[in-house]
Parts: structure tokens; C-alpha cells; sequence
């Protein structure tokens, strides 16, 4: 062999081998250093290659109630094998999911997987940064905490108010037949979030879904969450974007982006041109915010970190909520009871006024809709399931597990674990809210936002929004279920129902 061929063979092969050094590397620490640790924990029997994901009944209507069984077999945690390499933890209890949670580990982005999906539209900021230290956080210009100042809250609830408002007004000749109300809510909750967050102010529930930014925002959470259980484009960006699917989320992502881009664009003209402008208007917006943050070396966010914050919240920010909206309406329509109780308390409080908006103060003056509200949280969880992966390793229950172990902190399970919430766990009952209950509650066994470092920072703008909305429409229709259209609960990023919620309004 001449020197030339020994040069391309080292070439070629120090690469290859250096895959396939990796390769080894991964799955000596997935079976021998991970797997040994996570088999300590009970689970289900495992069969080669499936490990347990025979047993899982897929991305489906079943899926809800096995997340129920397995919490009501293992109470504490149990062990799973996504196939033959990847064994993970999935939480249920309090006592484990506290563990976790209040750390700083990082979410689930190994590979190109996990969390890391939403990348390409989300950039790495708030939702998706692995914050590895909490000093590393605290460098970040703290920009989005500043958001949920009581002002920017009250000019939400306006738009809360309107919306609702000019959701119900377009329902009001329809009251002979059920309307689907998932997706009318994803309408309306993007309209409240838009309006918020950057002003902009166009009639999205009149266009419906056909406005482009409405179209573009519902597609690239859809196609987010097929591309998750594809396992042939999950891990590739480059394979994906072959895709039909991968192109339109790719030129999505552009369309998302360019609205954004310009929105700023324009905010930073009108700055330049009267830096005056902020002082005149009544209400700052989240994009002001952005804008004028500052960290403590004077330096500002670029354009593409605001661009990321702002896609951030749009996405974080509306569908969630409409998910909570609904099957709280749900709820109170399939319980006439408890709907008249929180409509009587609705009525007193609004009794002597013209204008029936709900106000700032009027907040915390409904706390039977509050106890609804968080009950249908507690029952349907919005966000099923959050994921994080060890970069230190935790101690659970006498088990010492290592840096990239995974994890489910599973929300829909911990809702519905008996020996936490009862055997009746999947009974719809306020009272489990009384202020009475809650003292005697865990801290941990209620997270529909989670909780520690890594909670949801719109929690009270979304608890709010909900407030509002669901107020305003009882307030003013009596809600009650289409019971020919069966509602099949599916857990995705959020928890939607399968075919639509479909339920009678009728003016009261
Ligand atoms: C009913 C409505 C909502 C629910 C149930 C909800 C739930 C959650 C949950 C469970 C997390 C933790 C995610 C994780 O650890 O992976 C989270 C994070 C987050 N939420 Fe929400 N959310 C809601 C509404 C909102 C709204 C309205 C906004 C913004 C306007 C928002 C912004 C965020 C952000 C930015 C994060 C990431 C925080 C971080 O990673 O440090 N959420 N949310």
C-alpha cells in the first residue's frame, strides 16, 4: 500500500471508527450503566425488542386510561424501555416528583430528540434552553418575568373579556346545534396571546383558521408532534426537510418568523423615531418589554432572541390554554350543579353593574369557578407529561440514578393517583379545592404548570385568561353537552380531545 492509500484509508476509517466507538459507548451506558440502575425500579415484564413499548397502547384514546393503571400498579414510579436502548423513569407520586422537579436538570434534548423538535421555530431560549447552571440563567436579561406585571394582566383580561366576548356573539345563532369547541378556543386564546404580546391586533376568530399566521401556528404544533413519533425523521433534520411534512413545517417556521421580524422591526423604527413613544402609551406590551431589557452590562437582546421569546409564547401560550379552556367547559357542562353554583356566584358579583366585563378585582372574588377550574385541570391536565434527562446524578427511593438517565414527570398519572387523590380520582368534584382540602394537600400532588426553577412562567396570565373567558361565556349561556358526540381525552404536547368537544350553547 502506498502512502497515498494508507492517507485516504486513515481518512475514511478514523471517522468510522470513531462512530462506531460512540455507537458502543452509548449502549455500554444505556444497558450497563443506566438500564442497571432504572431495572431496580418495578415496571411492566420486558420482551426483546420491543422492551415495553408492546405494552403501550400507542398514540391514542387508550393512552390516557394506561397512564391511570399504571399509576393506580406502581404509586410511587415505574421503570419503561422505550425498544431495546432507552430505559426511562416515569413519576407519579409527590414524594418522587418533588425530587426531580426542584433541581435544575435539564430537559430532554439528547440527540436530536425530546424537546429539541420545536428548535427550528423556537430557537433556544426560555422553553427549550438546557440551563445547566442557575447563574447561567440569571445572566439571561430578565425579560419575561417582568411580563406578568398586574398592568400587563388587566389589559389581558380586556382582551379576554372582548374575546370571549366576540366568541360567543358569533355563537349566538347557533344554539340549535353543538359546536366543536376545541378548535374555536385555539382561535380565540391565539387572538388574546397575539394581541398581548405584540399587538397585533388583527380579527383572527373572524378570518378563522384560514388567516395565514392562525394556519401557519396550528400546523407547526401538529406537525411537531407527528414528526415525534416518526422514528425515521425524529432524529434528522436534514431527512426531515425531504419530508412533505418537513418542508411545510420548514415553511412555516419562515412565515412565523418573518411576522415576528417585522413586528420588531417596525416597534424599533417607531422607538427611534419618538423615544417618547412608550411613555404615551397606557400599557407597555410584552414586545416593549423585549425591547427596553436590559442585563446589568447595559446589553439589550438581539432581534433573534426576541424573535425566539415572542415564538415562544405564541406557542406556549395558546395552545395550552385553549386546551384548558375547553375541557373546563366541558366539565361544567357535563355538571349543570356545579355550572349553576359558579353562574349564581358569577351573577351576585356582577349584579349592580351595566357592563358585565370581568375586572382586575373581580379576580379573586370567584372562588367557586376557581375550585372548577382547577379541578378540570387536576382531571384533564393540559400539559400531560413534561421529560427531563440527569446532567448530576438524583437518589430516588435508595436508587442512585446517573447523569442522561430519563425522566417523565408524569402530570396525568400523578392527577390521577389513588393513594394520592382517592380511588374516585376520576370523579369531577370541586370541593377537593376547598381552602380546608388544599391545606391538608401536598404541594406537589396539584402541578398543572409543574413546578421549580423550570415552572410555567404564564401560569397566572393562563389561570387568569381562563377566569375571563370561561366567566364571561357562563355568565351569559347555559352550557350543556352534545351526549351523541363521544370525547376521547388523547395526551400530546397538550391534552386534546380526539374528534372535538362538541357542547350546546344556549343564551340564559
Ligand atoms: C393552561 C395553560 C398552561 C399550562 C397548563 C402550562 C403548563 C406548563 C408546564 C407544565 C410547563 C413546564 C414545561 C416543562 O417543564 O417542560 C410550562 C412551561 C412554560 N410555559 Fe406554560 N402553561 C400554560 C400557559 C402558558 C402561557 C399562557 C404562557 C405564556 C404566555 C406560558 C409560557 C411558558 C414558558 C415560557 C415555559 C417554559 C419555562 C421554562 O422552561 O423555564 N405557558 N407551562
Amino acid at each position: 500500500m502506498n502512502s497515498v492509500t494508507t492517507s485516504i484509508a486513515v481518512v475514511i476509517l478514523l471517522p468510522v471508527l470513531y462512530k462506531v466507538y460512540q455507537y458502543l459507548h452509548w449502549i455500554y451506558r444505556t444497558w450497563f450503566v443506566i438500564g442497571t440502575q432504572v431495572n431496580k425500579f418495578p415496571g411492566e415484564p420486558l420482551k426483546w425488542p420491543y422492551g415495553n413499548l408492546h405494552q403501550n397502547p400507542g398514540f391514542n384514546e387508550k393512552l390516557n386510561g394506561y397512564q391511570k393503571s399504571m399509576a393506580a400498579k406502581y404509586n410511587r414510579l415505574w421503570r419503561m424501555w422505550f425498544g431495546p436502548f432507552v430505559p426511562f423513569i416515569s413519576l407519579c407520586h409527590p414524594d418522587t416528583i418533588k425530587i426531580l422537579v426542584k433541581t435544575e436538570e435539564p430537559k430532554f434534548t439528547d440527540g436530536n430528540a425530546g424537546y429539541l423538535l420545536a428548535e427550528p421555530w423556537l430557537g433556544n431560549r426560555l422553553l427549550l434552553k438546557c440551563w445547566t447552571k442557575v447563574e447561567e440563567k440569571q445572566e439571561t436579561p430578565d425579560t419575561s418575568f417582568s411580563f406578568w406585571h398586574p398592568q400587563e394582566l388587566h389589559f389581558c383580561l380586556q382582551c379576554g373579556n372582548r374575546n370571549s366576548d366576540e366568541k360567543s356573539g358569533q355563537q349566538k345563532d347557533r344554539k340549535e346545534r353543538a359546536l366543536t369547541f376545541r378548535r374555536i378556543f385555539r382561535l380565540c386564546t391565539l387572538s388574546i396571546i397575539l394581541r398581548c404580546a405584540f399587538s397585533y391586533d388583527e380579527k383572527i376568530q373572524e378570518t378563522g383558521e384560514r388567516h395565514p399566521y392562525a394556519v401557519a401556528v396550528l400546523d407547526l404544533s401538529r406537525l411537531m408532534v407527528e414528526r415525534a413519533f416518526n422514528p425515521f425523521v425524529r432524529m434528522s433534520k436534514f431527512l426531515y426537510g425531504l419530508t412533505a411534512n418537513g418542508r411545510t413545517f420548514f415553511k412555516h417556521c419562515d412565515y412565523v418568523h418573518k411576522v415576528a421580524e417585522t413586528v420588531i422591526s417596525q416597534r424599533r423604527e417607531t422607538l427611534q423615531e419618538n423615544p417618547d413613544a412608550l411613555e404615551d402609551r397606557k400599557y407597555l406590551d410584552f414586545l416593549d418589554i423585549l425591547l427596553q431589557a436590559r442585563d446589568e452590562d447595559g446589553t439589550g437582546l438581539s432581534d433573534l432572541e426576541i424573535r425566539n421569546e415572542v415564538d415562544t409564547f405564541m406557542f406556549e401560550g395558546h395552545d395550552t390554554t385553549a386546551s384548558g379552556i375547553s375541557w373546563a367547559l366541558y366539565s361544567l357542562a357535563k355538571h349543570p350543579e356545579f355550572q349553576k353554583k359558579a353562574q349564581q356566584e358569577i351573577d351576585e358579583l356582577l349584579a349592580d353593574r351595566k357592563n358585565k366585563w370581568i375586572m382586575w378585582d373581580d379576580l379573586n372574588q370567584l372562588p367557586y369557578l376557581t375550585m372548577c377550574l382547577k379541578e378540570s385541570m387536576r382531571l384533564w391536565c393540559p400539559v400531560p407529561v413534561i421529560s427531563r434527562q440527569l446532567l448530576n446524578p438524583i437518589t430516588i427511593d435508595g436508587v442512585t440514578l446517573p447523569p442522561h438517565t430519563l425522566f417523565d414527570i408524569n402530570i396525568i398519572a400523578l392527577h390521577h393517583n389513588p393513594t394520592v387523590w382517592g380511588e374516585d380520582h376520576d370523579e369531577y368534584k370541586p370541593e377537593r379545592f376547598l381552602p380546608e382540602n388544599i391545606n391538608k394537600m401536598d404541594n406537589f400532588a396539584f402541578l398543572p404548570f409543574s413546578a421549580g426553577p423550570r415552572n410555567c412562567i404564564g401560569q397566572n396570565f393562563a389561570f387568569n385568561e381562563m377566569k375571563t373567558t370561561i366567566a364571561r361565556i357562563i355568565q351569559r349561556f347555559d352550557l350543556s353537552v352534545d351526549e351523541s358526540h363521544p370525547v376521547y381525552p388523547r395526551p400530546e404536547v397538550v391534552t386534546r380531545a380526539i374528534h372535538g368537544i362538541k357542547l350546546f350553547m344556549n343564551p340564559r
